[in-house]
């Protein structure tokens, strides 16, 4: 039995932020449909950084997931490729852990039990296991359901169960597709400040896709804006806001209502488009 030494086994030196873990090199990817063939995305060029948070913003239908599905290896770009750590993402990019729009909970197990699963793939001993998951589910505010199976629970408990057990598999890079949208606004500013916690402490590199701009801003250390499908990225904007800031301050911040400005501005004008259309630069 592997014993885990500290709640984040895996966690890296935070000295080595910044090199290059992941990129994109005039990536497309279609799907074939019917009628032919149904461009997604389209010459996405992108490199990310460890221990960089990236927001990524977009209208509907744009490619968000999909990007996302290409990092997770979860299918093949049509054109271009995508690296991680410097080779090609050829099969379940393992590296990865994927949180996706769907939450996948296993119903027949509850929201431990759940949780649990991949501490014990990973082989960890149940006391141990049985520790780590209970700091889990404080940790998303689920204590008191540790029992309640997944048909049992709200969205937002499901979304958090999910989480939780993305954080027990304990991925150096964690694949996010509007993890919180089912939240309350509150629980929401707690999950986004543990996230910004945990990527600065242990160094861990997220890609979050979601639908809030405010979030987006919040959240992020880069936010990039895809156009209409098929998804291009528009822009990349620095956040520029302090790495150690408090979520639960920022509405005070007036630099936050700046960069929050920003991005509706790009969101608004994506909005205008026709489908499929491309611009330039405002
Ligand atoms: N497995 C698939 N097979 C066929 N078409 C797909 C597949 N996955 C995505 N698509 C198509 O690719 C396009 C982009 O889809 P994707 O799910 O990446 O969008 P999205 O930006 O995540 O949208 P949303 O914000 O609604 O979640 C859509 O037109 C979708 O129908
Ligand atoms: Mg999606």
């Amino acid at each position: 039995m592997r014993e885990a030494s500290s709640a984040h086994a895996l966690s890296m030196p935070l000295d080595a932020v910044g090199e290059v873990l992941a990129t994109f090199e005039g990536v497309s990817k279609s799907f074939p449909t019917p009628s032919g063939v149904l461009p997604a995305v389209q010459g996405v060029d992108l490199e990310i950084r460890r221990g960089e948070i990236i927001t990524i913003l977009g209208p509907s239908g744009c490619g968000k997931s999909t990007l996302l599905n290409m990092l997770a290896g979860v299918f093949a770009p049509s054109g271009g490729r995508v690296t991680y750590r410097g080779a090609p993402v050829t099969g379940l990019n393992r590296n990865t852990g994927y949180m996706t729009q769907n939450d996948h909970l296993l119903p027949w197990r509850t929201v431990a039990a759940n949780i649990r699963a991949p501490l014990e793939l990973k082989g960890w001993a149940r006391s141990e296991a049985g520790r780590r998951v209970e700091a889990l589910i404080a940790t998303v505010g689920l204590t008191g359901f540790e029992n309640s199976y997944p048909s049992q629970i709200s969205g937002g408990m499901r979304k958090r169960t999910a989480l939780a057990r993305l954080l027990a598999q304990d991925p150096e890079t964690l694949l996010l597709d509007e993890p919180f949208v089912a939240l309350d606004a509150q629980l929401r500013l707690a999950m986004q400040s543990e996230l910004r916690s945990l990527s600065r402490r242990f160094g861990k590199t997220v890609l979050f896709v979601t639908h809030d701009v405010d979030e987006a801003a919040g959240l992020g250390d880069r936010c990039i804006i895809f156009s209409k499908r098929p998804g291009r990225i528009r822009t990349i904007v620095d956040i520029g806001l302090p790495a150690d800031r408090s979520l639960f301050h920022l509405r005070q911040d007036s630099r936050y209502a700046r960069i929050s400005a920003v991005l509706w501005d790009y969101m608004a004008k994506e909005a205008d488009l026709g489908d499929g259309q491309q611009r330039g630069q405002p």
